[in-house]
């Protein structure tokens, strides 16, 4: 299947150390930004209804659910505290001329 990037935003529109909600597609996806860096994963927290995008970045990677303080490493998408339990899915990346692609294929 022939990989799928979608254009998700401008980079600088994600701020450093802060996330952005994007709508690709079918999938709503949470954009973060650390160290210059743009990440990807799903928005929603797999703990429960409630937008990852909302949250706070801790400790340098991970993503603290605002509703129940669970968190996920943003790199990996390994949920690494309570009660999150279930993986998020983490999107492929990549900037082309100050946008930011996802891959969601
Ligand atoms: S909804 Fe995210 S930790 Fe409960």
């Amino acid at each position: 299947m022939p990989e799928k990037w979608i254009e998700a935003a401008i980079s600088e529109d994600v701020p450093e150390q802060g996330t952005l909600q994007v709508n690709c597609g079918s999938d709503l996806i949470c954009l973060y930004k650390i160290g210059g860096n743009v990440y990807a994963t799903q928005d929603e927290c797999s703990h429960g209804s409630a937008s990852l995008s909302e949250g706070f970045i801790v400790e340098e990677c991970l993503i603290e659910c605002p509703l129940h303080q669970g968190s996920f490493d943003i790199k990996t998408g390994k949920a690494v505290s309570v009660p999150c339990k279930d993986d998020i899915r983490i999107y492929p990346v990549k900037i082309e001329n100050g946008k930011v692609f996802v891959q969601v294929d």
